[in-house]
């Protein structure tokens, strides 16, 4: 690790194409059709977006409070947190987070949720692969890593079809109500991993 490593390790905020979605960095700027905060309101109150994902773990959201600790993530270069925008109408279709686990080494955590009318259409796969892609080659993230409780079997999908190998289960090791620790998969992919699309 050298100095120059850790320099360069900050997320800059940055507009990704997917075709029919855009991502564009959450901060108090962003506004969709219909409005951010209903969208963000109901993607609090989704079952399993609440069972699985911190958004709306401890209630329901305040989108102004998500917005702005966004902002400050994307100023900070800590945190690269993605609105998953539909390109025909406007539409929040969901997230995706990238951030430093340990910043030093070049490792960061990515994580994910959709609204349930934007799932089935492989954007949840296609962003993560866009933001791995994207911070490998700007933001010098070495190791990319995606824990999943393994009940969660649809987040399993999406992380084997992103190229994050299972690499090992680990026991006991988050609560996300606050009281059960249950186990979780690891899963990861290196900076080095050739991109297949
Ligand atoms: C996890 C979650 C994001 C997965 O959503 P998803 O829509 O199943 O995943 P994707 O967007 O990658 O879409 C995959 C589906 O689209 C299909 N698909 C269509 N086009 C595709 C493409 N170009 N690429 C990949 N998949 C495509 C796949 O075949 C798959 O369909 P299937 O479910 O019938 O097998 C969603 O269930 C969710 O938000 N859950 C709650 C929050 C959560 O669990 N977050 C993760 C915490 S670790």
């Amino acid at each position: 690790m050298t100095t120059t490593d850790t320099d360069r390790r900050l997320f800059r905020r940055t507009v990704l194409d997917l075709g029919d979605a855009l991502l564009r960095p959450f901060g108090p700027d962003l506004d969709v059709a219909g409005g951010i905060g209903p969208a963000l309101l109901a993607a609090s109150a989704d079952p399993a977006v609440a069972r699985w994902s911190p958004l709306g773990a401890d209630g329901p959201v305040v989108p102004e409070t998500y917005l702005a600790r966004s902002d400050k993530w994307w100023a900070e270069g800590t945190a690269a947190t993605f609105a998953i925008i539909d390109a025909a109408d406007g539409s929040l279709c969901g997230n995706t987070y990238l951030g430093w686990t340990n910043r030093d080494d070049g490792i960061a955590m990515i994580g994910y949720w959709l609204l349930a009318a934007a799932r089935g259409r492989g954007l949840a796969t296609r962003a993560t692969t866009a933001v791995t892609r994207w911070a490998a080659e700007h933001a010098g993230v070495r190791r990319f890593e995606l824990y999943h409780a393994v009940a969660n079997g649809d987040s399993c999908r999406v992380a084997e079809r992103a190229g994050f190998p299972y690499e090992g289960t680990l026991r006991g090791s988050y609560t996300y109500d606050g009281s059960v620790y249950v186990d979780e998969h690891l899963h990861a992919r290196l900076a080095s991993d050739p991109f297949t699309d």
